[in-house]
């Protein structure tokens, strides 16, 4: 079937930018390295929501280790600090104590949000935290964040599809969309 070049999401129109066969291939590149660096471990992946949902069903299935995985999700609320919104990690329902945990993650814009996530997982005593992202924009990020495991850099424009969405929506392609 013909790929549709240009959506419209809402307001915006977004051009096809990483095809479906793409990031098939690249999931499959950073799968096989997560199951060769974590051969004979049994590790614990933490899908972020909502954006991670489609990205963690497809990685998971090239994951051929003994391995458990688990959703959370960030709320934000409002906080006294001067930083404004505060964001908790909630939902973690497992116990990652002495376990090898692997945040899958949609995308990595400032870094913010991992840095956040690398902190609350830190003081549960996992074994160690490696992070899995879809996608990142290097030339966004505003803290030093070690990405383990990225299957494509991007630069710094707006993108949707694949889970990612805009304003809700646009999460339900099989490619990803750059705005125009
Ligand atoms: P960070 O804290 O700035 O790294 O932001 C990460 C979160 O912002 C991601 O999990 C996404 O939900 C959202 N985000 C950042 N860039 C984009 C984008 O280009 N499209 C859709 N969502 C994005």
């Amino acid at each position: 079937m013909q790929k549709q070049k240009n959506i419209q999401v809402k307001d915006k129109t977004f051009t096809i930018s990483i095809p479906e066969s793409e990031i098939r291939q690249q999931i499959k590149r950073v799968a096989n390295e997560i199951n060769r660096d974590f051969a004979g471990r049994q590790p614990v992946f933490l899908a972020v929501l909502n954006g991670s949902f489609i990205f963690a069903a497809d990685l998971l299935r090239e994951v051929d280790l003994p391995c458990e995985i688990s959703f959370v999700k960030l709320a934000s609320y409002q906080g006294t600090s001067t930083t404004g919104s505060i964001r908790e990690v909630i939902g973690l329902n497992i116990d990652i104590t002495d376990r090898p945990v692997i945040i899958v993650e949609d995308i990595v814009d400032t870094g913010l949000t991992m840095a956040h996530m690398l902190e609350t997982l830190q003081n549960q005593n996992p074994s160690s935290i490696d992070i899995c992202t879809l996608l990142l924009k290097p030339t966004k990020l505003q803290v030093k964040l070690d990405v383990h495991y990225c299957c494509k850099e991007i630069p710094d424009d707006f993108v949707v599809g694949y889970g990612l969405d805009y304003d809700g929506f646009g999460r339900n392609t099989k490619d990803i969309y750059t705005i125009v």
